[in-house]
């Protein structure tokens, strides 16, 4: 990665997910939202939105603005920009969220919060697409796991487009007859755009990438990954354009749904066996704890899809899809993304310190920025604890599952702790941390010069 640019902000992105993601987990454990509230209650909304808006999408944009550049060698269209796109991101989530206590009747009824919402969210990942969509395009023809971020961004695209239509309804903005049926049938499609063709789609194309880098194993280009490639495009495709037509002419959402679930199935296993096929062709024959943690990820990925499953055949998906959502965004997105940046914080502050003395000074491999053997600990609970909640959400134990969100919480702050150890250089050895030329790393945002 050495010739690429560090993104600026992208400190700052992590830190405020990490807060958004403990912040969740708290009200988690304080029983407020789901199970304790409805599914389509207002606290339950503000819980989704704080985890896959203030967690998921802020991580996934912060690592996007880095990785982006490394996938296609280019720089960053604008490293100005993420900056005040991060400000419009969390303003707009504040917004969303006292427009959901509105609809709880906990906000004063006469701010327009939903429409301001719609606005701050809409200009925040506008500005998101604009960076990123600019960088993309002055590297055409675009390598396979560019091409994955690609579709990723039209399904976020797709998303905010979807939640600013529900946010306008809602706060009484717009009645569109189109309007109003979206945001009464149009809420599996805006959660599969967001959570299938954003978020998962995305991080399955940067892991080509990431997983190949981080343990030396060859980058897939060939049958199978392409066929990954264009199976999961046509089942999102399917889901959004097919999803939103099928609202629109009142045709069976479900007959669209369940076709794009087969496709993604067939999607899913094509990724699964090039995963396999990476790990097994790997060089670095010790495998680092992020990757472990990430196969851990990926293993979630798989139970996510057999859960439905199972549940399609006892025809109690309905039911339990508060489980299928939680068991996504905590076992499968969270874990990834909890793992990577376990590695991506590691690896980021070496290339920032020591990159630009390296041959000129001592330094110290990036795997001397971490103690793998204190984090792993925080690991193991945090999974098997996403396990527990999982089965008292499938077994209807609120209480069970309040405990181990407590107790995921406090996982998530050992696993946090760690990384604020890393962007320290805490576990360097202080004569060899900071050798001539180099300047402790500042924690929320890097000192950007060309490594
Ligand atoms: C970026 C990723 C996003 C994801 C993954 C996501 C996910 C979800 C989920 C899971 C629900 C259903 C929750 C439930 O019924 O308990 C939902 C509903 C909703 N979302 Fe989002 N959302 C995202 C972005 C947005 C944005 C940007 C907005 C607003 C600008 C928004 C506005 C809404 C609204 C208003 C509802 C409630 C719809 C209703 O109950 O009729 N969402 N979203």
């Amino acid at each position: 990665m050495i010739g690429a640019t560090l993104s600026r902000w992208t400190m700052s992105y992590f830190a405020a997910a990490l807060v958004a993601l403990m912040t969740a987990e708290g009200l988690m454990a304080a029983g407020y939202g789901y199970p304790a509230a409805a599914i389509e209650a207002p606290e339950t909304l503000i819980l989704v939105h704080i985890v896959t808006i203030g967690w998921l999408s802020i991580l996934m944009c912060g690592a996007l603005f880095q990785f982006v550049p490394v996938l296609i060698a280019r720089p960053l269209y604008s490293d100005a920009l993420p900056l005040p796109t991060l400000g419009l991101l969390l303003t707009g989530l504040v917004a969303l969220v006292l427009g959901f206590l509105q609809l709880a009747g906990h906000a004063p009824a006469h701010f327009a919060f939903f429409p301001a919402a719609a606005v701050l969210l809409g200009s925040g990942f506008a500005l998101v697409l604009w960076n990123l969509g600019r960088t993309l395009w002055s590297a055409r023809p675009l390598p396979l796991p560019a091409r994955f971020v690609v579709v990723g961004l039209f399904s976020v695209g797709a998303t905010v487009f979807l939640g600013i239509v529900f946010a306008l309804v809602l706060g009484g903005a717009t009645s569109h007859s189109h309007f109003v049926t979206l945001t009464s049938a149009g809420v599996p499609i805006h959660v599969i755009a967001g959570l299938g063709g954003w978020l998962t789609f995305t991080a399955l194309g940067v892991s080509y990438r990431l997983l190949a880098m981080f343990m030396l194993a060859p980058e897939l280009s060939g049958v199978t990954t392409r066929g990954a490639f264009y199976v999961g495009t046509a089942a999102i495709a399917m889901a959004i354009i097919g999803g939103v037509a099928a609202v629109c002419t009142e045709a069976n959402l479900q007959t669209v749904l369940s076709v794009a679930a087969i496709l993604g199935l067939g999607a899913f296993l094509l990724y699964a066996r090039d995963m396999q096929h990476i790990y097994r062709a790997r060089k670095r024959r010790t495998i680092e704890l992020n990757s472990r943690m990430a196969a851990v990820a990926l293993g979630h990925l798989a139970a996510v899809v057999i859960l439905i499953a199972v549940l399609l055949s006892f025809g109690a998906l309905r039911q339990h899809i508060a489980a299928v959502v939680f068991l996504t965004c905590f076992g499968w997105l969270s874990g990834l993304g909890l793992a990577k940046l376990y590695k991506i914080v590691a690896f980021l502050t070496w290339l920032e310190c020591y990159g630009p003395v390296l041959g000129k000074a001592p330094t110290p491999r990036v795997q001397d920025l971490v103690v793998e053997g204190r984090a792993l600990k925080w690991f193991v609970l945090y999974f098997v604890m996403v396990w527990v909640a999982t089965a008292a959400l499938l077994l209807g134990e609120p209480l069970a599952f309040r405990a181990s969100a407590g107790v995921i919480l406090i996982a998530t702050v050992g696993i946090v702790a760690q990384i604020v150890r890393i962007r320290r250089l805490a576990d360097v050895s202080a004569t060899a941390r900071l050798p001539a030329g180099v300047h402790a790393p500042r924690l929320l945002f890097s000192l950007v010069k060309p490594v």
